[in-house]
C-alpha cells in the first residue's frame, strides 16, 4: 500500500502516465495540508460534533468553540478530502470519518490523531537528525500529559490488528504465562489471553507508561489475568524459565543492535523449555529497493525518534539464534501493512 496521486479524469490519467504531473507538490504541499486538516478536525471535535447528524458551519463552530469563517474553510477542506459531505447547506460525516475518527467508534483512530499532533513536531526535526545523527529519544523527553496521549494513541493504532494478532500469535499448547515486554495499553495481551483461556499475562513497561495505561487495562476487564508491572526491560530481572510466551511488540525499533541482542539472551533464559519468543514489528526489507513507501518512511521516523529504526526479519532471527533459540519462518500480518512476527522456540 502507498500514498499517491489518483487521477480524477482521462486527461490527468494520461498526464500521470506521461510523467507530466508535479508529483512532488502532491507529496509535500497537499500531503501536509491534508494531514493537518484531518488532525485539526479531530482535535477541534468536528467529527464528534457531526456524530448525531448533519449541521451547518455555524452550528459546528458553536459546538467546537471556533471562529465561524475559519471553521468553514476547514470544513470545506475536509469535504474536498472526502472526510465530510456537503449537502443543502449542511456538513455530514462520510463513512470514512464515521468508521475511523469518532471518539466512540469501535476501531477509532481519534487518539492516534491526537498523538500525531505531537508527532508533527518530532517530524519537523528530521533535518537536524540527518545533519547531526542525534535522535530525539522521545521516551526521555515526554511530559506527563504526553505519556497519556502516547499510550492512548498507540492503543488506537493497533486496535484494528488485535483480532489477527490474537489469532496468529503462536502460543504453545498448555501455555500458562505470557510476558508482554513494552505492552503498554494492554490491548494485544488481553486479545491473546481471550483467545487462550488458560493464559495469563504480565505487562512490563516503564512506570510513566503504566501510570497512563492502567485505565486502559481496566477497560479490558481482564481482572488478574492481565496485570501491569512497572519497570525497565533492559535492567529488570525477567526471571529464569518463568514464561511460556514472551511477546515484544513495537519495541525493538527503539533499541540498537547490541541492546536487542542482550535483551534476546535474557528473554531466552526467562523462557520455559518449549516456550516461544515473539517479536512483532514493522519489518525492514533487506534492501531499500524493496522497502516500499511505508516501510522506508517509518524506518526514518523510528531512527529519528529513538535509537535505531526498523529491523529485517533476518536481523531479528539472528538475535534469537545467537540467544540459543530456534527461529521460525516470519509471518506477515494482513491487517497491519508492513508489520510481521519473527518468532523463535526454546528447545526442550
Ligand atoms: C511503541 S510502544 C508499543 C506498545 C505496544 N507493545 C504495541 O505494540 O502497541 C513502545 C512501548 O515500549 C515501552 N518501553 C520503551 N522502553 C522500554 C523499556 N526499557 N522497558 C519497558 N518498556 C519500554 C514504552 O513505554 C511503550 O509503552
Amino acid at each position: 500500500m502507498k500514498l499517491g496521486g489518483i487521477p480524477q479524469n482521462p486527461v490527468e490519467w494520461i498526464g500521470a502516465k506521461l510523467g507530466l504531473l508535479p508529483q512532488p507538490l502532491l507529496d509535500t504541499h497537499v500531503a501536509m495540508l491534508l494531514a493537518r486538516a484531518v488532525i485539526e478536525g479531530t482535535r477541534l471535535g468536528v467529527f464528534d460534533a457531526l456524530a448525531m447528524g448533519p449541521l451547518t458551519a455555524a452550528e459546528i463552530a458553536a459546538r467546537c468553540v471556533s471562529q465561524p469563517r475559519a471553521t468553514r474553510k476547514l470544513l470545506d477542506a475536509l469535504a474536498g478530502c472526502e472526510y465530510l459531505r456537503f449537502e443543502a447547506g449542511r456538513y455530514a460525516l462520510t463513512p470514512l470519518a464515521r468508521k475511523w475518527l469518532l471518539a466512540d467508534a469501535e476501531e477509532s483512530l481519534r487518539d492516534k490523531m491526537l498523538l500525531l499532533f505531537r508527532e508533527w513536531d518530532f517530524i519537523a526535526r528530521t533535518g537536524d537528525f540527518v545533519r547531526t545523527g542525534k535522535p530525539l529519544d522521545i521516551h526521555d523527553s515526554m511530559t506527563r500529559e504526553e505519556w497519556g496521549i502516547y499510550q492512548r494513541g498507540m492503543r488506537a493504532t493497533v486496535c484494528t490488528w488485535a483480532p489477527e494478532v490474537a489469532r496468529r500469535t503462536p502460543v504453545p499448547k498448555g501455555a500458562k504465562d505470557l510476558l508482554d515486554v513494552g505492552g503498554a495499553h494492554s490491548l494485544l495481551s488481553a486479545a491473546i489471553c481471550r483467545r487462550h483461556p488458560g493464559l495469563r499475562a504480565v505487562i512490563l513497561d516503564l512506570p510513566e507508561a503504566v501510570e497512563h495505561a492502567a485505565p486502559l487495562l481496566a477497560q479490558e476487564e481482564m481482572g488478574d489475568r492481565v496485570v501491569h508491572r512497572a519497570g525497565n526491560a533492559l535492567t529488570d530481572d525477567l526471571g529464569t524459565e518463568a514464561w511460556d510466551v514472551v511477546f515484544v511488540s513495537n519495541l525493538v525499533h527503539h533499541f540498537d543492535d547490541a541492546t536487542n541482542r542482550a535483551l534476546a539472551k535474557r528473554i531466552a533464559r526467562a523462557l520455559r523449555p518449549g516456550g516461544i519468543f515473539v517479536i512483532q514489528e514493522l519489518y525492514r526489507p533487506s534492501s531499500p529497493d524493496e522497502a516500499g513507501q511505508i516501510g522506508a518512511l517509518l524506518d526514518l521516523y523510528f531512527a529519528l525518534t529513538s535509537e535505531s529504526g526498523t529491523w529485517s526479519f533476518a536481523e531479528m532471527a539472528d538475535w534469537q539464534r545467537e540467544a540459543g533459540l530456534a527461529p521460525k519462518k516470519p509471518l506477515k500480518l494482513l491487517t497491519a501493512p508492513g508489520t510481521g512476527q519473527q518468532s523463535a522456540v526454546k528447545r526442550r
